[in-house]
């Protein structure tokens, strides 16, 4: 256990704000069973008061102490995959307080396995609340630069660039098993673990700022455009973009960053290079879309998200 993480530990315990690290994205913690903290952490973000925040724990079973009437296929779905990049929305137990759960009868659960993070959980004991360490509808950071780039807090925890790169898989379990917001872990691997139909949100789906529109953007504005009409795009913009595409480079372009076929790989990089892209200012960001198949769920996910 590092001096940090022991500094970090006191500071939560004192209602301040740490950023840390997980294996998805960096998150901006409070003490989950505090109003005032939690009040600041929204403060910090921007964010609405009224949006659900997930609460990060070093075990499961100290998770599903925060929730009721824990269906069976949550436990399932934690015994395969906790410590890892999966949220479960189940309902709530009255350690779940309405400043955590957006007033809403239900709680967003994770156990995170970034060793840091783990630490940090465990040296805390408590629940840690935590969204991604962004101002409201900006790109998660993937690295404790981006965050202090970001964002003025009392402490970084640096635990370099996190491996997934794009936020945890949601499931709510409330009512069936419902995809609120794809990730790392797949649908496919979801039914696989479960043997049942994984539905998609509908119209009553619970409150989910990951769910509105525009969502992890850039500043610049930025565009989806299939590998065929990438040539074109470009004639017609001329130099003032910046692209995001699997090809090589173009000489028309300054700007240009190469991404990897393989949907893991270009996960990882997703945010630190649209961060990077969005430096160059530039008019506009090109980004040549990915294949449609279910491998790319989440990536296109986002990327609708951040070309709005
Ligand atoms: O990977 C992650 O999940 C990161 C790291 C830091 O753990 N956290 C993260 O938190 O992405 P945030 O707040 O940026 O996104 C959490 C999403 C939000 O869209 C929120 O509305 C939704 O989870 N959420 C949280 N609790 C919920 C609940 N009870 N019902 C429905 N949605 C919920
Ligand atoms: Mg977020």
């Amino acid at each position: 256990m590092s001096t940090a993480v022991r500094r970090a530990a006191e500071i939560l315990r004192a209602g301040g704000l740490v950023a840390f690290p997980t294996e998805t994205v960096y998150g901006l913690g409070a003490d989950a069973s505090s109003a005032a903290a939690v009040a600041r952490l929204y403060a910090a973000k921007g964010r609405p008061a009224d949006h659900p925040v997930i609460v990060h724990f070093d075990s499961a079973e100290k998770a599903f102490a925060w929730g009721r009437e824990i269906p069976d296929a949550a436990r399932k779905l934690a015994a395969r995959y906790w410590p890892g990049p999966l949220t479960l929305i189940v309902r709530r137990s009255a350690r779940a307080q309405d400043f955590v759960t957006g007033g809403q009868d239900s709680v967003g659960l994770r156990v995170p396995s970034h060793p840091v993070a783990q630490d940090l959980l465990r040296e805390f004991g408590g629940g840690v609340a935590a969204p991604s360490a962004n101002r409201f509808g900006k790109l998660s950071p993937t690295t404790a630069a981006h965050v202090r780039e970001e964002m003025k807090v009392e402490l970084v925890l640096d635990g370099g660039a996190s491996e997934v790169g794009i936020e945890s898989t949601i499931v709510d379990l409330t009512s069936g098993v419902v995809l609120l917001r794809p990730g790392r872990i797949s649908r496919e691997e979801i039914e696989k673990q479960l043997d049942v139909k994984v539905k998609s949100p509908d119209a009553s789906a619970p409150r989910h700022s990951g769910g509105l529109e525009r969502h992890y953007a850039p500043k610049t504005p930025a565009l989806l455009v299939p590998p065929h009409a990438l040539d074109a795009e470009i004639a017609k913009r001329g130099a003032d973009v910046a692209v995001l595409a699997f090809s090589r480079p173009d000489e028309r372009v300054d700007y240009w960053i190469r991404m990897p076929r393989e949907p893991r790989a270009y996960a990882q990089r997703l945010y630190a290079v649209l961060r990077e892209l969005d430096g160059a200012g530039c008019g506009a960001i090109l980004v040549e879309s990915p294949p449609e198949t279910a491998a790319w769920d989440a990536i296109r996910d986002r990327l609708s998200r951040a070309t709005g």
